[in-house]
């Protein structure tokens, strides 16, 4: 995986998968039925306007059971934890970094609308994130997912779930598949 792109913002780290090879490419885009993208996503910190948008990607990955619903109210009360990706000029990809203690962060929210995966978009809110759980002095950042080799690509390494207990106290406990929780824990320390 290789960075390119200079930053544009402190939490732009625009990347290139170059894991993507032309075939993948142009089947993507006949899929997408238009032009692939031709810039980089840009990564920025998000702010209140872009509430709607984070919405819109919120509902559609809950519609596909990836997330979780959230309201447009308690996207507003958390706005300064999340990030947005843009391409062809939208929000297209959203992350979000939860403060479980003063050493541990948790990354949360992440999506990207189907139509512009597999063009790093989710990389690059994951660098993102950690970026700012870096300038932050928190030393640990971690995520429960299914997409475990998409973080590990990223330099996380897989970890228990019990390693983290402000987590399972605070939403395992409250939370129907916790006697059957299909996600992995994985940790990145900085
Ligand atoms: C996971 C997700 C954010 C990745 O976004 P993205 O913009 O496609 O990510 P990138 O382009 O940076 O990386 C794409 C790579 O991640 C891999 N990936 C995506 N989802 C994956 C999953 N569930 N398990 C394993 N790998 C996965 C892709 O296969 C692709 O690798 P490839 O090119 O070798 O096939 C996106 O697929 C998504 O929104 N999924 C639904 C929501 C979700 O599962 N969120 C994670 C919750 S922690």
């Amino acid at each position: 995986m290789k960075l390119a792109h200079a930053p544009a913002t402190d939490y732009a780290v625009a990347f290139t998968p170059e894991e993507h090879s032309m075939t993948e490419w142009v089947a993507d885009d006949q899929v997408r039925g238009k032009a692939a993208p031709v810039a980089p996503p840009q990564v920025r910190p998000a702010t209140a306007d872009d509430v709607p948008a984070i919405v819109a990607v919120v509902n559609e990955n809950a519609r596909l059971g990836h997330l979780l619903p959230r309201s447009a109210e308690n996207i507003r009360a958390s706005i300064d934890s999340w990030i947005v990706a843009e391409m062809d000029g939208r929000v297209v990809g959203i992350g979000s970094l939860l403060e479980m203690s003063p050493t541990l962060v948790e990354v949360r929210s992440l999506a990207v609308l189907p139509s512009y995966r597999r063009y790093g978009v989710g990389a690059n809110i994951v660098l993102g994130l950690v970026q700012r759980a870096r300038e932050r002095g928190i030393p640990t950042v971690f995520a429960l997912t299914r997409a475990v080799s998409f973080f590990t690509r990223l330099g996380f390494v897989i970890s228990a779930r019990e390693s983290f207990p402000e987590k399972v106290w605070k939403d395992c406990v409250i939370c129907p598949l916790q006697h059957r929780c299909d996600e992995t824990a994985v940790v990145m320390e900085l």
